[in-house]
């Protein structure tokens, strides 16, 4: 990759279609890491101008709000503009210090085998003019919420212990985060391996925006965007029900009614499910209602008879067959 430097300035009037005067860099070159632009893409002026500003000012974002409210996209999205490379790593249990700082490993050198450190993503990304971005920021392990912590401080270097090396930050590294909870852990069960993220590790943070849901005009306009052939009349009716149907399962979890709630992602499929399978309720079988508990099915099926006035099949509410 290479190791440019934002060349000029782009209005976030112009390009992200918010009113502000605010002009942010941006880079001349578009390398392998810079995100594909959605054009579809839809930027929730506060979360926008919040990135924005991590991204001008070096400012640390944490991102908040439910699951599929666009939080990882969003940050995407903002770099896919700005021609800012990313990475992304899920701070998952599975990922441990190791994985994060990097580790010796055994390589072969001039037919020789020589034990060689090597540098794990955050290292490699800190040294670069590279966004990087912490998904699942409540899940991580202690281990490694320890190493970020240190990245979080004013100067933000990277001490490698057992390398007696102290990393700089490249003045265009920048780091955001993603998480479900702040601060209130695991709400109702629902995000499992969520920590609790105490006031020390959120007051590191710059900045801390939330997302919520969209607006179901603008959910619409979007799922319609990704799926043409639902153009003219009946198919921004039948695209409204399923909009509607997605609202009721994410009210359903807030409530702790259900446990899977459906995403924007998952209205969109369905709805390309629905140019596949012809029918809109076998389409909502194979994207959604399958995902669900067994229990959770019934109250599911209601939701989707409100939306469409026709009863989902007592079959469709049955595990499938594999
Ligand atoms: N504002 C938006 N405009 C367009 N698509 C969106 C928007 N927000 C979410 N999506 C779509 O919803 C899906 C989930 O978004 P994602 O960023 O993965 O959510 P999160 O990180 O909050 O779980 C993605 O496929 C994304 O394209
Ligand atoms: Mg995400």
């Amino acid at each position: 990759m290479s190791d440019a430097c934002p060349d000029h300035a782009v209005a976030v009037r112009d390009v992200f279609g918010i009113d502000s005067d605010l002009v942010v860099p941006a880079f001349g070159e578009r390398d392998e890491h810079v995100p594909e632009i959605d054009e579809a893409y839809r930027f929730d002026p506060d979360v926008t101008l919040a990135l924005l500003a991590g991204f001008a000012r070096n400012r640390r974002v944490l991102v908040q709000g439910l699951h599929g409210t666009g939080k990882s996209t969003h940050i995407e999205q903002v770099a896919a503009r700005l021609n800012w490379p990313c990475v992304r790593v899920n701070l998952d249990g599975h990922l441990s210090r190791l994985d994060l700082v990097g580790r010796d490993a055994v390589v072969l050198r001039d037919g020789q085998q020589v034990t060689e450190f090597q540098e794990g993503i955050l290292p490699w990304a800190l040294q670069r003019p590279v966004a990087l971005i912490f998904d699942e920021y409540d899940a991580g392990r202690p281990d490694v919420m320890f190493v970020i912590q240190r990245i979080l401080e004013r100067d933000g270097k990277l001490t490698l212990l057992d390398q007696h090396r102290v990393l700089r930050p490249h003045p265009y590294f920048r780091l955001f985060a993603t998480a479900n909870t702040v601060g209130l852990g695991n709400v109702n069960g629902l995000y499992h391996g969520s920590q609790r993220l105490n006031h020390a590790q959120i007051d590191r943070w710059n900045i801390v925006a939330s997302l919520n849901y969209l607006a179901p005009e603008e959910e619409a306009a979007i799922v319609l965007a990704r799926v043409p052939e639902l153009a003219g009349k009946r198919g921004s009716e039948l695209i409204a029900a399923m909009v509607r149907v997605a609202e009721l399962t994410r009210n359903g979890f807030r409530a702790g009614d259900l446990s899977t709630l459906m995403s924007p992602r998952t209205v969109i499929s369905w709805a390309e499910n629905v140019g596949v399978f012809g029918d809109v309720a076998v389409a909502f079988r194979l994207s959604f209602l399958n995902k669900c508990d067994e229990a959770e099915r019934q109250t599911v099926a209601e939701y989707f008879q409100r939306c469409f006035g026709r009863e989902l099949a007592e079959s469709y509410q049955q595990a499938v067959p594999a």
